[in-house]
């Protein structure tokens, strides 16, 4: 059962995409929507209502916040569809211009992004009514961005948030640019985080603090276990909450908590 929901914060349009053939969606995606300007696209499985809900009149530009299949899943649709650009920070639009593998547990709940020309992002993007300074947040994946409204305290975080409390990375994700990361948006003033998979209408700066507490504590267990002598594997086996096992195999090890460790025994090295 698809989830298809359309809401309204202020002038920005929030759209809910969930794609469930079989039962529940196991994940929603946020899009949005300000101005004309689109920031993330959906997952390809849900092009047809991504269409219906963003006529031609309605939309003018694309902003990506990463290359992720779940975020640049509609970008090669809409920009083809009503001849409107696409942009990203440079390492993203490369990625995008020649398309990237994924898995079959992708290809199963998102759908592939079909490869689109992208332009390099510059600085701010201007509406009429806004202003959306772009600011790279590596550490999800290596070309995420953020896009931040200064005047209205909006922060579309892509996925820079998803949870205070994160159990999985993705096997390229790095913990110790995802703490900077953190910590840099944190420099600014925002109160309203557009996350890409579950939006906080409110007190989004605090949930930012939060998340970027919970990192910096599993980052010091992870150094503490390490200190001891226990090897990545007797820290995973020490730390792995039981759910661990199913994602993992479901994404054939793609994400997974261990992967989290290994993240952190990789940051604890350059640290050192
Ligand atoms: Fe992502």
């Amino acid at each position: 059962m698809n989830v298809i929901e359309t809401d309204q914060f202020e002038q920005v349009e929030m759209i809910r995409l969930g794609y469930g053939p079989i039962g529940s969606p196991l994940m929603s995606v946020w899009m949005y929507e300000l101005d004309g300007l689109v920031i993330d696209t959906g997952q390809h499985h849900m092009a047809k209502a991504v269409k219906s809900l963003l006529p031609e009149k309605k939309i003018s530009r694309i902003a990506l916040t990463h290359h992720h299949e779940d975020h640049s899943g509609n970008a090669a649709m809409l920009s083809a569809a009503y001849a409107i650009p696409v942009m990203a920070h440079a390492p993203a639009a490369a990625k995008l211009k020649r398309g990237f593998p994924i898995r079959p547990y992708q290809y199963l709940v998102w759908g592939k992004a079909p490869s689109v020309d992208v332009l390099p992002l510059t600085g701010v993007i201007e509406t009429d009514r806004f202003a959306l300074t772009s600011i790279k947040t590596p550490g999800h994946s290596s070309d995420h961005t953020v896009f931040l409204e200064k005047k209205r305290g909006w922060l579309f975080a892509g996925d820079l948030y998803l949870g205070e409390r994160i159990k999985y990375f993705r096997s390229d994700e790095r913990l110790d640019d995802q703490i900077r990361s953190l910590k840099k948006v944190l420099q600014f003033e925002f109160d309203v985080l557009f996350c890409a998979h579950n939006p906080c209408l409110t007190n989004g700066k605090s949930k930012i603090k939060n998340k970027l507490q919970f990192l910096e504590d599993f980052y010091g267990q992870v150094k503490i276990l390490a200190a001891k002598g226990f090897n990545e594997k007797a820290i995973i086996k020490a730390l792995d909450p039981a759910t661990d096992r199913l994602i993992k195999w479901f994404t054939m090890g793609n994400v997974s908590f261990s992967n989290m460790v290994r993240s952190a025994m990789a940051s604890i090295r350059r640290d050192r």
